[in-house]
């Protein structure tokens, strides 16, 4: 179809990712400084309607068949549900509804999972980068780590299944829980997937050269447990996966994108709490949304504008090339 959001090549984006606020209650220090940013003001923020509006054009319009909700924290967004519920109501090209995923850190999530699903949210990933409670309090500097495990209960309870949860890997803070996270989240049903920290944060926490890498962690991981690559993962995943100990039900993922980025495969276009379309994680430029809507662009015109971004998305990020800089917009004003 002549509508799909194409870029030079050959990548169809499929997979919407819409960060609907940059705020956040926790202070992860691979992502934000410990007094926080400077928040957006309200009135730069699309409201619920616009992103409703924009995210049925996505799917109507342009062949997305995904919808991943992102923030900040973006269960700190008081319509969430009402977003949510109204994105249920749409129909992709293939006639089905869209998958609604959300990525949240957990807080809150023990109120909201029960609504969320009634709403007709899917599944949830949790980010969650140790169990060690002295640990999650130095990375994230809050002390929340049972507010997370009630939200990841609750997301079970209410079916919002399968859950994963992210952890990002920091040498000689939470490196050495990896085994034990891995554990807890096998007992508990949970897809554990860790992540190579990305040069997406507050410039003086990551450093290449002391990056800890997915062989490192495979090497860590397999002191207690045999891994062994699983054949069936999802080309448009960003992890890839291994089975535990020859069980096809239990698996862990690892994101590895600096030491072997999956750019090729991309499916993603992203939506920034401000209006601003993002063809990759790492671009540099980003295309106004919220402008044309605001002056009452027709649906054609809004999707002609998201066209021609994606079709500039560059070919892959290059952060492990010397050249690489730090993307003005960091991670928790893009959302993941
Ligand atoms: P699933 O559909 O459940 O596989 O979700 P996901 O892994 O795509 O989404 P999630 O928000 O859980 O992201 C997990 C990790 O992947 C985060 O650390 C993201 O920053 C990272 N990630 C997500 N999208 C991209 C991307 O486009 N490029 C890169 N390099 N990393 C990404
Ligand atoms: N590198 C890798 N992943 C990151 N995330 C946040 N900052 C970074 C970073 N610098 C992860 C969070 C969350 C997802 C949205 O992105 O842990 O799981
Ligand atoms: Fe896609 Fe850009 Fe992420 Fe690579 S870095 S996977 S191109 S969004």
């Amino acid at each position: 179809a002549p509508g799909l959001l194409r870029d030079r090549f050959g990548r169809v984006a499929r997979d919407l990712r819409v960060s609907l606020t940059d705020r956040c209650n926790l202070r992860c220090a691979y992502c934000m400084p410990p007094e926080g940013l400077e928040w957006l003001p309200v009135e730069a923020t699309l409201s619920d309607d616009e992103v409703i509006r924009l995210c049925t054009l996505a799917v109507r319009e342009l062949g997305i068949r995904k919808l991943r909700f992102t923030g900040g924290e973006p269960l700190l967004r008081r319509g969430l549900e009402r977003i949510v519920a109204a994105c249920a109501r749409l129909v992709t090209d293939l006639g089905t509804h869209p998958e609604l995923a959300l990525t949240t850190n957990g807080m809150g999530l023990s109120h909201r999972a029960g609504p969320l699903a009634t709403a007709g949210l899917s599944r949830v990933n949790v980010s969650l980068d140790t169990i060690d409670p002295a640990h999650f309090h130095q990375l994230t500097r809050r002390d929340r780590l049972p507010e997370v495990l009630a939200g990841l209960r609750a997301a079970r309870a209410a079916g919002l299944t399968p859950i994963k949860v992210n952890a990002v890997v920091m040498r000689g803070i939470n490196d050495a829980d990896a085994p034990a996270l891995l554990d807890f989240c096998v007992e508990e049903g949970i897809e554990l997937r860790f992540i190579e920290q990305m040069p997406i944060g507050p410039a003086d926490t990551w450093d290449r050269q002391n990056l800890f890498t997915r062989r490192e962690i495979l090497e860590l991981l397999s002191v207690n447990h045999e891994l062994h690559p699983d054949e069936t993962t999802d080309p448009h995943s960003p992890a890839r996966r291994w089975t535990i100990d020859g069980d096809p039900t239990k698996k862990v993922g690892i994101i590895s994108s600096v030491t072997e980025p999956f750019c090729e495969n991309c499916d993603r276009t992203r939506l920034t709490s401000d209006g601003q379309l993002r063809s990759c994680l790492f671009s540099g430029n980003e295309s106004d949304l919220r402008g044309p809507l605001r002056r009452g662009a027709s649906d054609r015109e809004l999707a002609e504008i998201w066209r021609a971004a994606m079709y500039l998305k560059p070919r892959a990020h290059g952060l492990d090339n010397a050249e690489f800089a730090i993307p003005s917009r960091t991670m928790s004003r893009i959302g993941g």
